[in-house]
């Protein structure tokens, strides 16, 4: 059967390093899986009172989460946290009110950081919010990888040996989003 998984990288930069894993990550997916990434660099920051209209970007990122099997957020630490524009489309798709999209939403994470934590922080954070929100969050492997530079060669592919660590990663992310991980 066929596969959808909505991207949302929690980094905006061009050089990204978070969306380099992501891309490796995308690669490796089976024929039957597709990857769709949500944009989330239009978003205006969330306010309620934009619940009783209608703002474009915000119903095409519900759109596009209500429709996936399964949501993969590849996200870097800002401040010890989840970066803004992440919390800005959590918070968005989290409402109107009973409206919610996470709600029962498959959700797997990867957090990377040139530190030494690697986006830890920024991970349990994104973690207690789906918590919060009802999601059903891949439980483990936990990935947060940190030192992440030193995993990515000089031409921005992954070293062969965070290739090798993220294999189980990508296996169970594949069943969690089939429904075979049981
Ligand atoms: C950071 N960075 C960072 N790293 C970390 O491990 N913990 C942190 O709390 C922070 N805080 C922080 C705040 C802000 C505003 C910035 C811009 C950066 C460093 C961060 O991990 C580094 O810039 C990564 O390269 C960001 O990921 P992307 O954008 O390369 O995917």
């Amino acid at each position: 059967a066929s596969i959808k998984i909505a991207l949302i990288i929690g980094s905006l930069r061009k050089a990204s390093i978070n969306r380099k894993f992501a891309q490796y990550i995308v690669s490796q997916m089976p024929e039957n899986v597709t990857v769709e990434e949500v944009c989330i660099a239009d978003l205006p920051l969330y306010n309620q009172d934009y619940d009783d209209t209608t703002i474009d970007s915000y119903e095409r990122v519900r759109q596009q989460l209500t429709a996936v099997d399964a949501v993969l957020i590849v996200t870097p630490e800002h401040n010890r946290t989840m970066p803004a524009a992440l919390k800005n489309v959590i918070d968005i798709a989290s409402r109107p009110y009973k409206e919610s999209v996470w709600r029962h939403k498959k959700v797997a994470l990867v957090t990377a950081s040139p530190s030494n934590y690697g986006g830890i922080n920024s991970g349990l954070d994104v973690r207690k919010s789906m918590q919060m929100l009802s999601a059903h969050m891949m439980v483990s492997p936990e990935v947060y990888l940190s030192q992440a530079t030193d995993s990515l060669n000089e031409d921005g592919s992954v070293t062969e040996r965070t290739q090798k660590y993220l294999q189980t990663f990508i296996d169970e992310l594949v069943a969690f989003a089939a429904g075979t991980d049981a």
